[in-house]
């Protein structure tokens, strides 16, 4: 466990290379600044061996994995479950590399500690609303958001995402949260897809008496045509689904009607089905999507488009017109705005990925609040009940929302 209680001087230089997943760097400098964003905690790895027996794995066969910071005080029957992002693997070559990537996203043997930040802090000032709650951080390990149920005995992988879902949340129901008063399970990207197509079985899992809500950041991943005028991203959505065997895993209210069922691997056709409330934190300008699912790197994208995706200042006005017909669509395909408390929302139009866990950009940055308010308000107010909340930004052009000074 380490505390970092230095009163940090921080700056910040927003690197507006939109096609890679971290958006933000942090950079130490000799300027004031009145919260200490730099404050994090460590929290240790816990595994679940006995999960093996039940075929709920790993990619490679190894055990799911979790940290878990506890409750205290008014937050010790309250839990946030929060899953880790980190798209997807749609072949066999990408799954098997996936078991040696170093940040574990397919080996609990590679996993290391993991520092608390953001909306998972321990500390009230950074994160008033959950500080004191059961915070947990699931990591994922499967490569498909938490729906496959399939096994591949040449390779030896082990596409097992539903099972380890269901392991890990009784594993934390059998550790206090059958207790529960309120449980939020949220996720960034890939988790938070998961965190949205796992809402309603999440809900499933705990008593009628607890107030369950589900949250995604960065997880509303658009079905959308691309610069190509084609629906590339729909394919690869379409071999993951294939791959791990998830189609049956998905919510069945949406693979009843829908075809291609694996369109229902996004949020858009599944959200209506979902009854649990639902909280979607998005920029409609999301930086991933921008530049994997609007503008690719394949079939020789223009250089003029690679060049627009890392910096927008450098985008022709034909370009900028997709953009915001890109933010149009994504606005569009959100649910009915009007009822805030079943379907809250954030969205602003900041070129941002992953939000909830930056510090600066869950509540200390003033670039990243919307209608004055910030993230963790939102948030926190929402899963309280404080209000219902639907805010959108009307800026329809993509912006750089850091603002703390360098
Ligand atoms: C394998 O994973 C590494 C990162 O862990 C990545 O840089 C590399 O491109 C991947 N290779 C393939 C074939 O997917
Ligand atoms: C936590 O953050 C500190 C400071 O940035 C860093 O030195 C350390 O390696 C991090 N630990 C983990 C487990 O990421
Ligand atoms: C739930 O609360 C009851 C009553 O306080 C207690 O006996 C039980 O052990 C708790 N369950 C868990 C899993 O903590
Ligand atoms: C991306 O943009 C940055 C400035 O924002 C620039 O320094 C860099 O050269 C650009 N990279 C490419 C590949 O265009
Ligand atoms: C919001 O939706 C929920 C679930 O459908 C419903 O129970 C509630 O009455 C709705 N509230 C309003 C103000 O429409
Ligand atoms: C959160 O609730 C407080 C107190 O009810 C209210 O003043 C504030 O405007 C709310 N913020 C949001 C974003 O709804």
């Amino acid at each position: 466990m380490l505390h970092s209680s230095r009163t940090m001087v921080v700056g910040a230089r927003m690197y507006a290379r939109l096609y890679t997943l971290v958006t933000v760097l942090i950079l130490l400098a000799p300027v004031g600044f009145a919260v200490d964003v730099t404050y994090f905690k460590t929290v240790d790895l816990t595994l679940i061996p006995s999960a093996v027996k039940n075929g709920a794995v790993c990619l490679d066969g190894s055990p799911p994995a979790y940290h878990i910071d506890r409750g205290v005080g008014d937050g010790a029957h309250k839990w946030l479950v929060h899953i880790e992002g980190g798209g997807w693997c749609d072949t066999t070559e990408n799954c098997l590399n996936r078991t040696k990537n170093i940040f574990g996203l397919g080996s609990s043997k590679i996993m290391q500690a993991k520092n608390f930040t953001g909306l998972l802090a321990d500390n009230q000032q950074l994160n008033p609303d959950f500080y004191n709650w059961n915070r947990v951080f699931v990591r994922y390990c499967d490569g498909a958001s938490f729906t496959g149920n399939s096994f591949d005995p040449v390779n030896q992988l082990h596409y097992k995402g539903a099972k380890v879902f269901s392991a890990i949340v009784k594993d934390l129901l059998g550790k206090g949260m059958s207790n529960a008063t309120n449980a939020l399970i949220t996720g960034c990207s890939a988790g938070g897809l998961s965190a949205i197509l796992n809402c309603d079985k999440f809900r499933s899992f705990l008593p009628t008496h607890t107030n369950v809500k589900c949250a995604s950041d960065a997880g509303y991943f658009l079905h959308v045509k691309d610069v190509f005028g084609e629906y590339n991203y729909a394919n690869f959505y379409d071999r993951i689904v294939k791959l791990h065997g998830s189609t049956k895993n998905l919510p069945r209210a949406c693979t009843a009607t829908m075809r291609p069922r694996s369109l229902c691997f996004y949020p858009q056709y599944v959200v209506p089905h979902i009854e649990t409330p639902l909280f979607l934190i998005n920029s409609a300008y999301d930086a991933y999507q921008i530049g994997f699912i609007l503008a690719p790197s394949i079939n020789n994208l223009p250089q003029s488009w690679e060049r627009c995706k890392n910096d927008t200042t450098t985008c022709s006005q034909d370009q900028v017109e997709i953009l915001k017909g890109f933010r149009s669509e994504f606005l569009g395909a959100l649910p009915k705005l009007g009822n805030g408390t079943f379907r809250g929302m954030f969205i602003s139009s900041c070129l941002a990925h992953c939000q909830s866990q930056l510090q600066l950009n869950w509540d200390s940055d003033p670039g990243f609040r919307l209608k004055d308010k910030t993230m963790a308000e939102a948030l926190g107010n929402w899963t309280n009940g404080r209000s219902s909340v639907q805010i959108i930004d009307d800026n329809d052009v993509p912006k750089i929302c850091l603002t703390t000074p360098l």
